[in-house]
Formats: structure tokens, sequence, C-alpha cells
């Protein structure tokens, strides 16, 4: 595909050269109409039985996207206290949150009993705590089923060597501990990781999870977690996530499960990257262009400051260059890389990146930054963080978070 952001008309009909000049560069922006899409698929992953999607907002918290998925129906999970509130003032009523925190403090953990938000807890000690502050409640516990997945070591959130979950061994304690403290166990929780496109592991996981299940009596729900690939490099035709054969062979299992457990409990997921990540594009400004030793560097005002996936994960995104408000033809494509402009050689947005020549002034055009972009930005270098855009489905543009300041980044000061 020569440009995916003109095969979907992403700015609906608006020159992206002309809102990075009225907005300004670096610009995080974001396509309505993609989101909702993507949030009403993920709500649809089981229809044969009771379920609830939870959107998983660390992806993506700003609370214009929050209010989208309020209207399509999903409930959403929170991993701090942060989280929480963010979702509250978003318009979430408690029945619609799920708590899933690691190694909160009590007094965080009583924000949401207070507030009588379902809670995960994620270890022994952590259920302990719960029973102390909170003796005759109800709650979840997340499980570590032992295996795990996902697209980079650091996103793998099970198995035998991750912070996250109670091991199986140790489910008896999890019914002595609430038996002491007259504890119901409503549900269970597992995340095996982040950004699986083949879903055999994770059907995988889910059957090895639902065994587990049949351990635990009266059951409200059983919550697979997150993970939902999208498709990374759009350029080369990869394939979305085949969500309709996924659904059919989860379904097969399901029924298994519920014919062995006698009753279907409420199933949930977690989608966080599957919801966000491909209704947003990231633009950025060509200032700078150079040959260092035979190697080729477009400099950018996108640094890890604004986008650090690459450099922590060594994640892809792809990227389309754009001259004059239209994507530069990739017929001719030559290496080079794209940096940004943070003092570390490891502000690279892409290494030995295929791309057609790059001019100063260019915009460059970083495709699916919707999840993990804006969440994990931050102000190192003192580079105040970027601004928020929705193209809106009438191909209005608004703003959905502003540009900070250099005063901002002296505010706490
Ligand atoms: N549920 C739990 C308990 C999680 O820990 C996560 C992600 C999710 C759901 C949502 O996973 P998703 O559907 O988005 O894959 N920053 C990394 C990803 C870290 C994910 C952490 N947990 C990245 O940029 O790839």
């Amino acid at each position: 595909m020569n440009s995916y952001i003109e095969a979907v008309d992403f700015f609906k009909g608006n020159n992206p050269e002309k809102v990075a000049e009225e907005f300004k560069t670096p610009l995080y922006v974001y396509n309505e109409e993609i989101i909702r899409n993507r949030m009403h698929a993920v709500s649809q992953v089981i229809t044969k039985y009771p379920y609830t999607a939870n959107y998983s907002i660390k992806a993506n918290t700003n609370i214009h996207l929050l209010k989208l998925a309020l209207e399509e129906g999903l409930n959403c999970d929170a991993m701090s206290e942060g989280e929480i509130r963010m979702l509250e003032a978003a318009g979430f009523p408690k029945e619609r949150i799920f708590f899933v925190p690691n190694n909160v403090s009590a007094e965080e953990m009583k924000y949401a009993i207070d507030r009588g938000i379902m809670t995960s807890l994620d270890s022994l000690s952590q259920l302990e705590t719960f029973g102390e502050i909170n003796p005759g409640g109800k709650c979840a516990v997340r499980i570590n089923p032992g295996v795990g997945a996902g697209h980079h070591e650091k996103v793998v959130t099970a198995g035998k060597k991750t912070k996250f979950g109670v091991a199986e061994e140790d489910i008896d304690k999890i019914f002595e501990i609430a038996e002491k403290y007259n504890l119901t166990i409503a549900g269970i929780n597992q995340h095996i990781g982040s950004l699986f496109m083949d879903y055999e592991p994770f059907l995988a996981a889910a059957q090895n999870f639902l065994r587990i299940a049949l351990k635990f009596k009266n059951l409200e729900f059983v919550d697979f977690g997150g993970g939902y690939g999208i498709p990374y490099h759009k350029l080369d035709d990869e394939k979305p996530f085949e969500m309709e054969g996924f659904k059919k062979a989860l379904e097969e299992i399901l029924d298994k499960f519920v014919a062995d457990y006698g009753y279907a409990p409420l199933f949930k997921s977690e989608p966080g990257r599957f919801c966000v990540a491909e209704g947003c594009v990231l633009l950025g400004r060509v200032h700078a262009v150079k040959q260092n030793n035979g190697h080729a560097y477009a400099g950018t005002d996108i640094g890890m400051n604004v986008l650090v996936r690459p450099s922590m994960y060594d994640s892809w995104h792809d990227v389309e260059v754009l001259r004059d408000g239209k994507a530069v033809s990739r017929d001719n494509l030559s290496p080079i890389n794209v940096c940004g402009n943070i003092c570390e050689s490891g502000d690279l947005l892409a290494k030995d990146r295929m791309l057609p020549e790059i001019k100063k002034g260019d915009l460059a055009c970083v495709l699916d930054a919707g999840a993990y972009g804006y969440s994990m930005c931050s102000t190192y270098n003192s580079r105040p963080r970027p601004a928020e855009v929705l193209v809106c489905k009438d191909g209005s543009i608004k703003t959905i978070r502003k540009r900070e300041t250099y005063e901002d980044l002296f505010r706490l000061m």
C-alpha cells in the first residue's frame, strides 16, 4: 500500500499539511470513526454468552476517547487511582469500572473500595491487605497461569518469571485468606501479554485459565485479559487480527467450560491497544537531513519523549512521508534512519527504514500511534508534551488536549 492515511481518508478531506500548520507538530491526530469501529468490534468478541469488553485505559486515557468508550457501551479497567479518577470524570459509573492494580498501598485500594468498585488483587499479600481493610467484602484475584506471550519480553505479563498474579500452586492459599476475612472471590482474571496476531496462544491460555476456573466455586465473572494485536506493518499489507475465526474458536472453548461449570459466568476481556492504536497518527516535522558516515538520517521533532515504543521495545511503526499534504510515492525507496531531537543515540523512530527520499520541511506521519503513545510520553529534555486533536465523524477537527507550555514545565517547582 502506498499510503494508509490516503486509503482510509484518515484526515477526512482535511489537508495534513494545513492541520500541522494550524496545530503545530509533533501532533497526535485521532480519527473518531476508526476508534468507534474498533471499540464496537471488541464489544462483539463473545455474543453467545454474557460478555463485557473492558477497554484497558492504560493504552490511552484521553478523557474524550474515554467518552467514546462510554458511548460505545464498553466498560473499562483501571490500573491506578489516577485511571479510576479519569474514568469517573469521563462519566463511568462504578459498575463499569474494574480496578486491576499491581502492588498498591492500602490507601489506593481503599479509594476503589469506598466507591464500590470491583477490585482484583494481584498477590496473596495484596489479598491480605484487602481483607484487612474490607472484611466481608467481594473481590477478584488475578491468576498467573504460568504461560505468557507478547511482542517483547517487557510486555509478557504471565509465566514463571513475571511479577504478575497469583501462581496456580497458591490457589488454596487464596481460599484460606478468603475464609479468614470472609471474602467472596467473585471473579478471576488473567492477562498473558500484549500484541498477538496469531490467536492460538491466547486460546491455549484461555483454555488453561478455564481449567483453573473450575477450582473456584460460584464465580460471577471470568476475565481473559487483553492483548489483541493490530497490524503495525500496514504498508506491507499485513492482515488485521482475524476476529471472526477467533470468535468461533473461543466460543467452542466456552461451550465446553459452561457445560462443565454448570452455568455461564460473565466473560470479560481487557483490550487496550486494539481499541485505539489504529485510530491515531503522529505528525512530526523533518527539521534536518544528513549523511553520517554513509548512513542517512532524517531529524524530526518526534523524539522518544513523544513516542517511546521504538526506543523501549524496538517496536515498528510504519512511517509515511508527506510533502505538501500528500504521501510521497513509495516507488523508489532507500534506507534511512528517522530520529528525534532528544540527546540519546537510542532516539530512533525507524532504523534503516526503506523510505522515499525525505526533504527538510516534509512531514513524517507515524501510523498506529494511538496506543501507548501519548500515555507513555514524557517531558524528557524539557520538551513540553504534544497536543492531541480528534478528526470527528463530520470531518471537523477539535483539540482534545492542548499542547503543554513551557510554563507547565515550571508549574510544580
Ligand atoms: N489488562 C492488563 C492487566 C494489562 O496489563 C494490559 C496491558 C492490558 C489489559 C491491555 O493489553 P493490550 O490489549 O493493550 O495489549 N506499553 C506496551 C504494552 C504494555 C501493556 C501492559 N499491559 C506497548 O507499547 O506495547
